[in-house]
């Protein structure tokens, strides 16, 4: 697949530090689909004696960033997790507070958004959201569904297991109701269960990237990551920027992908 740059790569990029060596940038190898684990807010407010819903809102701004270079650099799918199944343990005020801060920000930046051809959808089990919650995200959808940039998922009370697990559930109940005589163990395939994933529509990504120094999925993506390429990086999400993901980028294209060949 041939990405193109939506703008000069200068006007991406008009202050590259001088770690960086973006001379070989390979503007036919941007990734297809970027997914990044988003952590690290909480340690953000921390240093700076701060309550953790301050650094929640301060990763807004990362975000906003992130969206909009991955679109310039022809990134088709920008995948961001931004609540996991496993993040109701947290206190009720963070919970509260984050649930609140996604309405906000999705009705905030639906519009820019789709100035921007973006498409915003979400995987993940919404209907376990309030109300507001539910209704800024389905409301984003409503407006960007036609849009033909790039297409922004959010992953909000996504969980892997879960959605495997369902998706497991639903090819068993297709293939009891279509077989009298019992389950046809073969109707269990792989391309049956990623039908029934929510990510159906989406290509598997080719990169993540998890912030904050941290090494581990975290119940993200499981099935779908299975050939992806990873990049950590030590720098807390509310610090990142277009210039972190530029080398995520470049880090990425000095792989070689081999997906169990030679
Ligand atoms: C990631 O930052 C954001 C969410 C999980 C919603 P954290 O809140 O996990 O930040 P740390 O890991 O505690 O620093
Ligand atoms: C992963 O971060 C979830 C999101 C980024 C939404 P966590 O901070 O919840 O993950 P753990 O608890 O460190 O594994
Ligand atoms: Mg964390």
């Amino acid at each position: 697949m041939v990405h193109s740059l939506n703008k000069e790569f200068s006007e991406i990029f008009p202050d590259i530090p001088a770690d960086i060596d973006a001379s070989g940038f390979d503007e036919a190898r941007v990734p297809q689909h970027v997914a990044v684990i988003m952590d690290g807010n909480g340690r953000w407010a921390k240093k700076r004696m701060l309550n953790r819903l301050n650094g929640h809102k301060a990763g807004i701004e990362a975000v906003r960033e992130t969206i909009r270079c991955a679109s310039d650099i022809g990134v088709r799918y920008l995948t961001i997790y931004s609540f996991s199944t496993e993040n109701w343990k947290r206190p009720q005020d963070e919970v509260v507070g984050l649930m609140n801060l996604f309405a906000k920000t999705m009705l905030a930046e639906v519009d820019g958004l789709d100035e921007e051809n973006v498409r915003v959808m979400t995987i993940g089990d919404t209907s376990a959201l309030p109300e507001d919650t539910q209704h800024a995200f389905a409301e984003a959808w409503e407006q960007t569904k036609d849009n033909t940039g790039m297409t922004l998922v959010v992953a909000v009370n996504y969980g892997s297991r879960a959605e495997i697990t369902s998706a497991v559930q639903a090819v068993v109940n297709e293939a009891l109701a279509q077989q009298e005589a019992g389950l046809e163990v073969a109707a269990v395939t792989p391309e049956a269960i990623a039908s029934h994933l929510h990510t159906a529509s989406i290509p598997d990504p080719d990169l993540v990237i998890r912030t904050s120094g941290e090494m581990r999925l975290s119940n993200f993506l499981l099935w779908q990551i299975a050939y992806s390429e990873f990049y950590c990086t030590p720098v807390l999400w509310p610090d990142f920027n277009r210039y972190d993901f530029l080398r995520a980028i470049l880090n990425f294209q000095g792989r070689a992908r081999r997906y169990g060949g030679v």
